[in-house]
């Protein structure tokens, strides 16, 4: 995570956390749902920095229900934190699987859950939560993932959200020793995540989700994609605006160069993401490989010249598929990440026009493979280019297969 060099103004952060001390005790005790329905304005992120406790901000919210939990109620359903239901860590803290039975509160079913963490030695805090809360809070989509509510307590911090069975297409995708992605799915997960984020882009009130990444997209057990993590989330520019200009924070290799440079902030920034994790998908190797030497380690560098070549693409898509998608889809989807991935804002798509044409590329039958088949090879690797003749890809029939273990992917 690239972090802000620029210190947050203290008067905020210490009138929300002092005010969120003050209404901790009506925090614990109450078992109300803090969301109202209502039809009240949607409250915007830069509002944070107004509102005086985590009370006000909750009656704000239009439409949904947050629950509020006691830490004793989060340590008995994860049980007191274990190790063995930690799910994974991030820069936010830990998160660790829990389970609600229905009697935990009136209208909330039986379901496991994700419990998110503040690590209080970490970087992010009160701040990153409260945008959690805000956007997600306010915003509800079949897209985004679904938050049931928080606690706060003393200076403990954190996140209730419904659980993906999936976890992180960031394990999914890069998982070794596993059957490779089919294409179908890497489809679908791409249209379902298109339509979380120009979701957000599209909202009266814009959001720039500004840390868009195959580790925020979280899959359900169907693969449904749902975006998480709007800790670094923005609003977007107003009237005659047409950037945001804030410090530069995201993760490395997913941030749009003239963010970079310059600190100007769009929704054309998510699209350079959107576009770093189509490419991801596309190729099956991660955005940045630390292993390579310095000029070669940037896939976007290394692979976005050659999405507009017919012959080279096909060198680049990932190689564990063994020929197993749609070679004119795979060119639309090569050219798409193309777009999205230009250096000039303007010339990438919109988010709702990258729906619409991800939404005609989801046809694909895979053919079964087993479950175990584990091919792994290198970009350059001459075998697999030779079974390629003449640059055009030739569809290969299903092998029966033992594992195999070619390179690292
Ligand atoms: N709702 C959830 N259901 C299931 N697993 C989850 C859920 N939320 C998070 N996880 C798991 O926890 C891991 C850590 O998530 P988290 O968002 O905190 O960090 P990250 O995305 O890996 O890193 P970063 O801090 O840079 O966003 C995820 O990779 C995922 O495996
Ligand atoms: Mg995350």
């Amino acid at each position: 995570m690239v972090q802000c060099k620029k210190t947050p103004k203290k008067i905020t952060w210490k009138s929300i956390i002092l005010s969120c001390y003050k209404t901790n005790s009506s925090l614990q005790e109450t078992e109300k749902e803090v969301l109202k329905q209502g039809s009240f304005q949607r409250l915007s992120l830069s509002d944070i920095t107004k509102s005086s406790s985590v009370e006000d901000i909750s009656n704000s919210f239009t439409g949904s229900k947050l629950y509020t939990f006691t830490l004793e109620e989060l340590r008995e359903v994860t049980h007191n934190f274990s190790r063995s239901n930690l799910l994974g860590e991030g820069g936010f803290g830990p998160v660790y699987k829990g389970f609600f039975d229905d009697k935990l509160r009136l209208g909330l079913e039986a379901q496991p859950v994700a419990v998110k963490v503040l690590d209080l030695d970490g970087f992010q805090g009160h701040m990153e939560w409260l945008a959690e809360i805000i956007v997600l809070g306010q915003l509800r989509h079949p897209h985004l993932v679904k938050l049931i509510g928080y606690c706060c307590k003393d200076e403990h911090r954190l996140l209730v959200y419904e659980y993906m069975a999936r976890g992180s297409l960031e394990n999914q995708l890069f998982r070794r020793y596993s059957a490779a992605m089919p294409w179908s799915t890497r489809m679908k997960i791409a249209l379902g995540a298109a339509k979380g984020l120009a979701f957000l882009h599209e909202a009266d009130k814009p959001v720039i989700y500004r840390d868009f990444k195959t580790s925020n997209i979280l899959l359900d057990s169907d693969y449904t994609a749902k975006l998480s993590d709007f800790g670094l989330a923005k609003d977007g520019p107003e009237g005659e605006d047409t950037h945001i200009t804030t410090c530069i924070m995201g993760t490395q290799g997913y941030a749009a160069p003239e963010y970079i440079m310059t600190g100007h902030l769009t929704t054309m920034s998510d699209v350079y993401s959107f576009g770093v994790v189509l490419l991801e998908l596309l190729t099956g190797k991660r955005v940045m490989d630390k292993t390579r030497p310095r000029r070669e380690q940037s896939l976007v560098e290394r692979v976005r010249p050659l999405l507009k070549d017919q012959r080279k693409l096909y060198h680049v898509i990932d190689l564990r598929l063994e020929g197993q998608f749609p070679a004119k889809e795979a060119q639309k989807v090569a050219a798409l990440a193309y777009k999205c991935l230009s250096h000039h804002p303007k010339s990438r798509p919109m988010m709702t026009d990258v729906v619409k044409i991800l939404d005609l590329l989801q046809d694909f039958d895979d053919i079964e493979k087993g479950p175990f088949v584990y091919v792994a090879m290198d970009e350059g690797d001459d075998r697999d280019h030779a079974r390629r003749k003449g640059g055009k890809l030739k569809e290969r029939k299903p092998t029966k297969k033992k594992l195999q273990y070619r390179g690292t992917p």
